[in-house]
């Protein structure tokens, strides 16, 4: 089994966030968010309060914009520079659509009220997490409303994920790519880190070919 390599938490180096850029906005859409997009609408939650983690450049949240207005998104993410293209790609893409906003922050302490939304998203973010994610997901369930959605997927770390991005032609999107994978989890620790909560080993750890996913409802603990 590869040994996990952790990566660094915020993106911040201007020609990896222009790459992962260009990247997110030509394939993302197809092979990575459809995974995020189809979970949500086959929940059936058409409407309501988003939160995208880890928003990067904001194309999962452009695209979930676009395709329902009934969606309040807000994307939040470390990187300024991230943000700042994520600002313009709105502006270029979707004419300052005002059902999505963005804000600067840490998925370990996210600047909002207790059930603030219906749904958090995110994709491509997880291996960057720092910390203990049990205490992340229980911050995210503290944002999200009782019975809200979370749906979460990353990359996983394996072997032909390796073999497949050895065909990328740009060297700067491979070794961050490359990274990416050898920060990402496999399918059964995340089993295993769910396990730990009698919450989060309600939501299912679920595997695709190149990635992994968890989903699940938010159940508030009631006294
Ligand atoms: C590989 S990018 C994915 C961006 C976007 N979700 C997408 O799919 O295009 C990972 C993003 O997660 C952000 N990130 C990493 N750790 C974070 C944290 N602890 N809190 C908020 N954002 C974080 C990074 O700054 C980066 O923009």
């Amino acid at each position: 089994m590869l040994e996990r390599i952790l990566e660094k938490e915020g993106m911040m180096n201007p020609q990896e966030v222009k790459e992962y850029n260009l990247l997110s906005r030509r394939y993302l859409t197809r092979l990575g968010y459809d995974k995020v997009i189809n979970s949500l609408y086959n929940s059936g939650r058409l409407e309501g309060k988003v939160i995208d983690l880890g928003t990067g450049s904001g194309w999962l949240a452009i695209e979930l914009a676009k395709r329902n207005r009934d969606y309040q998104i807000v994307g939040v993410d470390l990187s300024q520079e991230m943000l700042t293209l994520a600002k313009q790609n709105v502006s270029t893409s979707l004419n300052n659509y005002s059902n999505l906003s963005f804000i600067k922050s840490d998925v370990k302490s996210l600047p909002f009220k207790d059930d603030s939304f219906d749904v958090a998203v995110s994709y491509a973010s997880l291996h960057h997490w720092g910390g203990n994610l049990l205490e992340i997901f229980e911050e995210i369930q503290r944002v999200v409303k009782n019975d809200g959605l979370v749906i979460i997927h990353d990359l996983k770390r394996d072997e032909k994920n390796l073999l497949f991005l050895k065909t990328i032609p740009s060297k700067i999107m491979r070794k961050l790519l490359e990274a990416s994978v050898m920060a990402s989890y496999i399918p059964s620790e995340i089993r295993e880190i769910l396990r730990r909560d009698p919450i989060t080993s309600q939501w299912q750890a679920i595997e695709s070919t190149m990635g992994l996913g968890i989903e699940g409802r938010v159940k508030k603990r009631r006294i």
